[in-house]
């Protein structure tokens, strides 16, 4: 077991008591999420970090790669440890391009949750997030028969908990008339701010949010403010992005992703940093 300890603290989604400094396994997957990594054994090398320092989230979708990061997650930590709660996604699937077209009929859903809990070695997911909207973001319209769907999957015993994704406001108020949810996992990071409002509100009920591209993704956050807090600290500014989420409300929980143990370790000690309230301050002005 590491040395560094994990900053945060918990979070419970439903009744699962996860870290709030969690894991995103989609960057393990090949250029572009497609296909395996150059380094499978570094891949394999990150996720078992990633448990030994104690992180016990870690979000995959069968998508990614496809079915990748499921089969290096299985790989690297089957038997699960049982404090090891893996959340996953189903909503997109991907084309010979590398897009990811909706697969939102049900039979595609019914699909997509055995491909999880086969690739994943699984007999009951965690956590399944329905995948709405598309790659420009999320998307009005009913969500009913998508989600109803999943409710009916979890009826049946093979998903513990749903959440939605890449979801308008609308929706997240829909999908709660139809089953309850744990957490909203939608982009959100110090430049875009979208979903302020809808954190405060999550948070009230006591709901989780989840960032995507919590260090800006496939476009790493760059902003002179950032630039000059973390120079101010002696820190760097993907610590400072991190440390402010986790200030920034009790429900976000972090699934930052990286291909390498050194960024991870870099990661989870440089998120406990401490961010004074005008540091703070400095930092809100960005993506207000
Ligand atoms: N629901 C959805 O639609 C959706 C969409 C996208 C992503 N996701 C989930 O969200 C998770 C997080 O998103 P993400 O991984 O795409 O983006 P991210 O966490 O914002 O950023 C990851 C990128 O940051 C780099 N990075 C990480 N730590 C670093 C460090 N200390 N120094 C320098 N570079 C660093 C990584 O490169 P290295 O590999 O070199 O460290 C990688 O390129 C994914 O793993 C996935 O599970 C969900």
């Amino acid at each position: 077991m590491s040395t560094i300890s994990l900053p945060g603290g918990t979070w419970t989604l439903g009744d699962l008591t996860v870290t709030r400094f969690g894991y995103g396994a989609m960057q393990l997957a090949g250029p572009g999420v497609m296909g395996p990594p150059a380094d499978p054994d570094g891949a394999l090398a990150v996720l078992r970090e990633a448990v030994d320092l104690g992180i016990t989230h870690i979000d995959t979708a069968a998508v990614y790669g496809p079915r990748v990061t499921n089969q290096l997650i299985r790989e690297a930590l089957h038997p699960y440890p049982e404090s090891l709660h893996i959340a996953t996604k189903v909503g997109a699937t991907r084309d010979e391009n590398g897009g990811w077209p909706p697969a939102r009929r049900p039979a595609d859903l019914r699909r997509a949750v055995h491909d999880n809990l086969e690739t994943l070695g699984l007999d009951v997911l965690d956590l399944v997030n329905l995948r709405l909207g598309d790659a420009r973001g999320p998307q009005p319209g009913s969500l009913a028969e998508p989600f109803e769907t999943l409710a009916e999957l979890q009826r049946q015993g093979l998903i513990r908990h749903l959440g939605v994704s890449n979801a308008t406001h609308e929706q997240v108020t829909e999908a709660r008339t139809i089953a309850p949810i744990v957490c909203v996992q939608n982009m959100y990071n110090l430049a875009h701010r979208h979903d302020d409002e809808l954190i405060d509100e999550l948070a009230d009920e006591g709901i989780a949010y989840v960032p995507f591209f919590p260090l800006g993704g496939f476009s790493p956050l760059q902003s002179s403010a950032l630039s000059a807090v973390a120079a101010r600290l002696g820190a760097t500014p993907m610590s400072v992005a991190l440390a402010w989420l986790l200030r920034r409300s009790p429900n976000i929980l972090l699934i930052a992703g990286t291909s390498s143990v050194t960024h991870l370790r870099e990661n989870v000690a440089g998120a406990g940093l401490a961010l004074s309230d005008d540091d703070l301050a400095e930092l809100d002005k960005i993506g207000r």
